[in-house]
């Protein structure tokens, strides 16, 4: 890397010679968490990160193609770096991620300013590609959907991390890209995971997710591997971690032994992401979910049964194909009776390779708009219902730094993964404090110091 640094410096004379890199995240927490590591690798090899574009000799763009939408954005986004391209043709403009791997070399004719494509499974090799465009200038890609040698560097330390535990995901819902462009499940070696974790434990984290498109199935495809529940009594004990949380889980693969495990090991947080996506039998069979409405109900009772002040959070999905008003609205009622503490609710966008793309997307744009206004209304009256409750209750809440909406005020998340915001001096950042919750909001709680 040496001779490119060389490179660097004669192109931008006058500058330092330490490059800049511009990084650019759209999608899911297992994106952010590649993000995190990307930007890890690049300062390790002496780049520095930068705040602007213009000032950037790399701009990685880490994509997202779940829905049309985020996708739309990215092409935005590369148009609006048209200018910059023109004023400093040297940038190396580069795509990674979930959409880098939908498109493929379709992104190099739609976007000419592009000189990088990278698929989830191949950003280890990031840097070797910005070498190789800087020596020979051609266009560089790589969507193989095999794991680079080169991997990723652990996550840098931070109060809060995420470390990915499964990459991949097998299940093929009839909706998702998702198996398509992260290729089959492929969970990371247990003792790794623990090592990274004590890593970060060392250097200041207190609290650890565990990612995968479905953690449930973790371990399953490695011969002789820990399952989940192990997983978690495995790293649980851990010294300097606090809280151990994790997403997502499977419905289908959530039984009564991983409840139990969640129960009884105290660092791991009441707080589960299930996502139902539909709330009839006839949508969830079409969506190829492998569970029913019952078998769903059967499982949120146990789980609440079995952890103490569990929080329950999901995915919705209105107007997937052939969904009847009568369908939709049969859902809202189960939904409704469920009082998810909070869901994440989209409507429905057809992926060209997806078993459900081949289906006809029945349901017109305003009718798919209007059920999720509608789905939405209900859930956030049920979401400010639930925190309102909670009103003269103390959580224990970690302080992550000021607020985002009022930096004069405290803000951290409590066990059950609600935002809470507070009054206090800024010397309880990064600590553990007890909170009294004064008022509850759809976006979670006011609280004030207890005791
Ligand atoms: N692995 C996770 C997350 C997958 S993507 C899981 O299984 O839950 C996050 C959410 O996006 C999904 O849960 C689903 O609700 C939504 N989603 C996925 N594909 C979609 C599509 N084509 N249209 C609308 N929503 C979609
Ligand atoms: Fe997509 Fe289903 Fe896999 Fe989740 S479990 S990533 S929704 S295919
Ligand atoms: Fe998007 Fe890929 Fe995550 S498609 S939701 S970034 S796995």
């Amino acid at each position: 890397m040496n001779t490119d640094e060389d490179g660097a410096e004669e192109t931008h004379a006058g500058k330092s010679p330490q490059r800049g890199f511009f990084l650019k995240v759209w999608g899911c927490q297992m994106n952010e968490a590649e993000a995190e590591r990307i930007g890890a690798q690049l300062r390790s090899l002496g780049w520095r990160p930068v705040a602007d574009a213009a000032d950037a000799d790399l701009i990685f763009l880490h994509t997202c193609c779940v829905r049309e939408r985020p996708e739309r954005k990215v092409y935005g986004f590369l148009d609006s770096l048209r200018a910059l391209k023109d004023e400093k043709p040297r940038t190396i403009i580069a795509v990674g991620g979930c959409m880098a791997q939908k498109e493929g070399a379709r992104i190099f004719q739609r976007a000419p300013n592009v000189s990088i494509v990278v698929g989830p499974r191949r950003l280890g090799r990031l840097p070797e590609l910005v070498g190789a465009v800087e020596q020979t200038g051609a266009r560089q890609i790589d969507v193989a959907l095999e794991d680079a040698q080169a991997a990723l560097p652990e996550a840098p330390p931070t109060l809060t991390a995420f470390v990915p535990i499964i990459e991949g995901c097998t299940n093929y819902c009839a909706y998702c890209i998702v198996p398509h462009v992260r290729g089959p499940e492929r969970s990371r070696p247990s003792r790794e995971i623990r090592v990274e974790m004590e890593h970060l434990a060392a250097r200041g984290c207190r609290e650890v997710t565990l990612l995968g498109q479905n953690v449930l199935a973790y371990g399953a495809e490695r011969r002789g591997e820990r399952d989940f529940s192990s997983l978690l009594e495995f790293v649980h004990d851990v010294a300097g971690i606090e809280r151990i949380r994790f997403t997502t889980s499977h419905p289908r693969d959530a039984g009564e032994r991983f409840f139990h495990t969640v129960a009884s090991l105290p660092k791991v947080c009441e707080s589960l992401h299930l996502p139902l996506q539909a709330g009839h039998d006839a949508l969830l069979a079409a969506m190829n979910r492998g569970y029913t409405v019952a078998d769903y109900l059967r499982k949120v009772e146990l789980a609440r049964e079995i952890i103490p002040g569990l929080a329950l959070s999901t995915d919705l999905i209105v107007g997937f194909p052939g969904e009847t008003e009568e369908q939709f609205r049969a859902s809202l009622e189960v939904y409704r009776g469920i009082r998810f503490d909070q869901a994440f609710m989209f409507a429905y966008s057809p992926r060209a390779g997806t078993a459900a793309a081949e289906m006809a997307d029945s349901v017109a744009a305003e009718v798919k708009q209007r059920r999720l206004m509608e789905l939405i209304e209900m859930q956030n009256a049920v979401s400010t219902e639930i925190n309102a409750a909670a009103v003269g209750r103390v959580f224990e809440v970690l302080v992550e730094g000021p607020s985002a909406r009022n930096p004069d005020r405290l803000s951290g998340r409590t066990r059950q993964n609600k935002l809470m915001v507070f009054d206090g001096a800024a010397d309880l950042v990064e600590r553990s404090v007890a909170v009294r919750a004064t008022a509850g909001h759809v976006w979670g709680m006011e609280g004030r110091l207890a005791g």
